[in-house]
């Protein structure tokens, strides 16, 4: 069972459009940090102001983005919760999945490591986050 699961978070990663670009051995080696989760519609991910470690990809499903004025829908391929880990700050937004979603989950430390070992990924997620910290800070 446990091999089955390790197989098929491998698949989920190759299926991220972020890790289109890289190497099938690059994206063997990120699957294998990648926690997968399943979460339910409702479900509570994350919650504004708390201090976060984690980063969450989209596998499957949809989540909703809140804050007191903003609401974005974020599906398949998108990732969140990366704000808190680029800039130490607490988390910027409640984020709640909409319907059944499956996730994989980034610490903090393979966040790191997997940005640092790739500019262009890197520079794509501070690009992201800060439109959308621009967005709520202008909403
Ligand atoms: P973080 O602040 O760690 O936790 C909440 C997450 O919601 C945040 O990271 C982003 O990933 C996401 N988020 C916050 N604001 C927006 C927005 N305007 N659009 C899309 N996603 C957002």
């Amino acid at each position: 069972p446990q091999l089955d699961m390790g197989m098929r978070t491998e698949e989920l990663t190759a299926q991220l459009p972020l890790f289109r670009d890289l190497s099938e051995d690059r994206i063997r080696a990120i699957s294998r940090l990648m926690r997968p989760l399943f979460a339910v519609p409702g479900e509570l991910l994350i919650r504004k102001g708390e201090r976060g470690d984690t980063a969450y990809f989209i596998s499957s499903g949809a989540v909703e983005v809140i804050t007191e004025h903003v609401r974005v829908r974020l599906g398949r391929g998108d990732v969140f919760g990366e704000i808190a880990l680029l800039t130490g700050q607490p988390r910027t937004a409640d984020v709640r999945a909409l319907g059944y979603c499956n996730l994989l989950v980034l610490s903090r430390t393979d966040f790191r490591s997997l940005t640092d070992k790739d500019p262009t990924l890197k520079q794509h997620m501070a690009t992201m986050a800060a439109q959308r910290r621009q967005m709520n800070a202008t909403a």
